[in-house]
């Protein structure tokens, strides 16, 4: 088999920034999915109906400037899912609205402290019972950073922790309410969501698949393999690679694709985040294909997230070929996940 054919699939969670960053990396996302959703976490991040349906247009435009720059149609359908950032504060009424008005697909829940820009986060879930009540009645997502951001807590545990002191007791509070683990990292979070109901499912990245932690630390100190979470043991990869390529409904593309410039990945505090998007189908098809599960990659990619969020499938395809793939070092000034190494299959239609 030397092409692979596939219903147009979505990227169910990505960084595409803002400003000069979100020109540089928007087209990339747009080429390779259908839709995507976006992630709130800009400064000031988007906790309102009217920021996020400036932000969408932003996004939109971005993509058209890159198709005109360029001379390329590919991306021009590209639909953008916005996403709330929740916040002690947010108005419960405005997001109500603004999921009604087609402008919120899902909210997302950023631990206060937890990643790049959560400072703006939850302290307390206590506090926003009234929104996740609202959330669970509307049938609208949650999507949550699962990471408890206790100091205490080893940085490689902070998930299996999260999932334990907060998720589980969330979901018997609000047991209609529809949950999206996002990139998980360890066989602890495929294992909850596989046993779990069916209004929990989990988003799983390129990176977490292919990487362990040894890999931050191959030969030196890797910057642009950090992300949060963090990759864990091999063990986990290898837990995620067999939830990826189950067929289980409950396990869908989100690639986290995750840019910063240069100068913020190499300092002293390097910030984590990896960027993927542009070869992110590359990427997965080549776990799909070494896990001899390619016929299970159109279900992940295109199929199982939509289905969990209550959307249309993407109507049209695209093609993967199979012939060597070069990843350039840099693209726009960024260093792409596989920045170097040669995929084996090319996204072609
Ligand atoms: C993300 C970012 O840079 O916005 N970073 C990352 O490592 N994944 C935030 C996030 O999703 O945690
Ligand atoms: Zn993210």
């Amino acid at each position: 088999m030397n092409t692979l054919t596939i219903r147009r699939p979505d990227d169910w969670h990505v960084h595409l920034r803002d400003g000069a960053l979100l020109q540089a990396v928007a087209a990339a996302t747009a080429r390779q999915f259908a839709r995507a959703i976006v992630m709130p976490n800009l400064r000031p991040p988007v906790t309102t109906t009217a920021a996020a349906r400036a932000y969408r247009d932003r996004i939109v435009a971005a993509v058209h400037q890159d198709n005109q720059d360029s001379g390329s149609t590919a991306g021009a359908e590209f639909r953008p899912l916005m996403t709330a950032y929740l916040t002690e504060t947010i108005d419960p009424a405005d997001l109500e609205l603004g999921h009604r008005e087609g402008v919120f697909t899902a909210v997302k829940l950023y631990p206060a402290g937890a990643t790049t820009n959560s400072d703006a986060g939850v302290r307390d879930l206590g506090a926003i019972t009234p929104v996740l009540e609202t959330l669970e009645r509307i049938g609208m997502p949650l999507l949550i950073h699962g990471e408890v951001t206790d100091a205490e807590i080893d940085i490689f545990d902070r998930e299996a922790v999260f999932i334990e002191r907060v998720l589980a007791p969330l979901l018997q509070r609000h047991p209609g309410l529809k949950v999206v683990l996002e990139h998980i990292t360890t066989s602890d979070a495929t294992d909850f969501v596989r046993t779990g109901p069916a209004n929990l499912a989990a988003t799983i990245t390129p990176h977490h698949l292919h990487i362990n932690r040894n890999a931050l630390f191959a030969g030196g100190l890797r910057p642009d393999l950090y992300c949060l979470p963090v990759a864990k043991r091999e063990l986990h990869r290898l837990a995620l690679r067999a939830a990826a390529t189950s067929g289980s409904p409950k396990f869908f593309l989100g690639t986290d694709s995750a840019p910063h410039p240069r100068e913020a990945k190499e300092s002293a505090c390097g910030c984590a985040g990896i960027y993927n998007a542009p070869y992110a189908l590359e990427s997965y098809a080549a776990v799909f294909e070494a896990e001899n599960a390619l016929d299970k990659l159109e279900a992940f990619a295109s199929e199982h997230g939509p289905r969990f969020y209550g959307l249309p499938l993407n109507d049209g395809t695209v093609t993967l070929a199979r012939r060597p793939t070069p990843v350039p070092e840099r693209i726009a000034g960024l260093v792409p996940f596989h920045a170097g190494e040669t995929l084996g299959w090319q996204l072609v239609t």
